[in-house]
């Protein structure tokens, strides 16, 4: 059996979609669920839609997040594979924090979706990330022994982001439509540890183009508040000064 702790290289990827294509969601949930040995599979990945360069950052930016105070948070979970590699890497490595993993588990607002294909600015189907449950996330962080660990919290960010007051010493923003990601940033900014990290994914998106949007005007915005503002492989990752505090 392969496994693999790093990224699914790229054909990988496109063979999982196809895998995944052919076999029933109910099908696939199940199979994974009974032998969760699956899930650590180069072709599985946990689930994740991040690629080797994500994963990459993602396992460069972790060892200085932790030196940070507070919990994790994810807006963008889909089916919890980025929350459970980075669970899994803090349990590896003795770190006790809980990983927020919010998301609809439902796919896309619609409207907000409407309007981002009507400007030009996505390519991917009304139905992405559909295939998702909040039943199923439960059951997988379950299966894989981070209950406690992974906190699923279902629902749009507009309704559920307030009621997770922090601190945070990191907040991925990983949900590709403009709107939503510039509200989770401002959102969540004030609520980062000094000296915690924001991390965007899609910046160099072809298929999620107001992403860059997204990113560029959150970052114009708080410069003078933020140590660090750069795109590094593949994500983009903002610092929050030393000299700050979470509000
Ligand atoms: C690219 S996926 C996340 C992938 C995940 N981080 C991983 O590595 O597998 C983007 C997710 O953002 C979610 N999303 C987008 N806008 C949202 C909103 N306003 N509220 C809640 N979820 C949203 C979608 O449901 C989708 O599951």
């Amino acid at each position: 059996m392969i496994l693999c702790f790093g990224g699914a290289p790229t054909m990988l990827r496109s063979w999982r979609l196809r895998v995944k294509r052919l076999i029933p969601p109910t099908v696939l949930n199940n199979a994974l669920l009974r032998v969760p040995i699956l899930y650590r599979t180069a072709l599985v990945n946990y689930e994740t839609n991040m690629g080797p360069r994500e994963l990459e950052d993602l396992h460069e930016i972790l060892p200085e997040v932790v030196k940070v105070h507070g919990d994790l948070i994810e807006c963008g979970s889909s089916r919890c594979g980025s929350t459970v590699i980075t669970a899994l890497w803090l349990r590896r490595h003795g770190h006790n924090r809980r990983v927020f993993a919010c998301d609809s588990f439902e796919g896309f607002r619609p409207a907000e979706f409407e309007k981002q294909k009507q400007r030009g600015l996505v390519t991917d189907a009304d139905n992405a990330f559909t295939s998702t449950s909040y039943e199923y996330v439960l059951r997988k962080v379950q299966v894989l022994g981070l209950d406690g660990m992974i906190v699923p919290i279902k629902g749009y960010f507009q309704d559920t982001l307030e009621g997770i007051p922090g601190p945070f010493c990191y907040a991925l923003i990983d949900c590709d439509l403009e709107e939503s990601m510039e509200y989770c940033a401002r959102t969540l900014f004030p609520r980062l540890s000094p000296g915690g990290w924001m991390v965007f994914d899609d910046y160099f998106s072809q298929q999620f183009k107001g992403a860059r949007h997204a990113v560029d005007r959150f970052a114009r915005d708080h410069q003078t508040q933020v140590e660090l503002s750069e795109p590094r492989r593949s994500l983009y990752a903002v610092r929050k000064r030393h000299d700050t505090t979470a509000e």
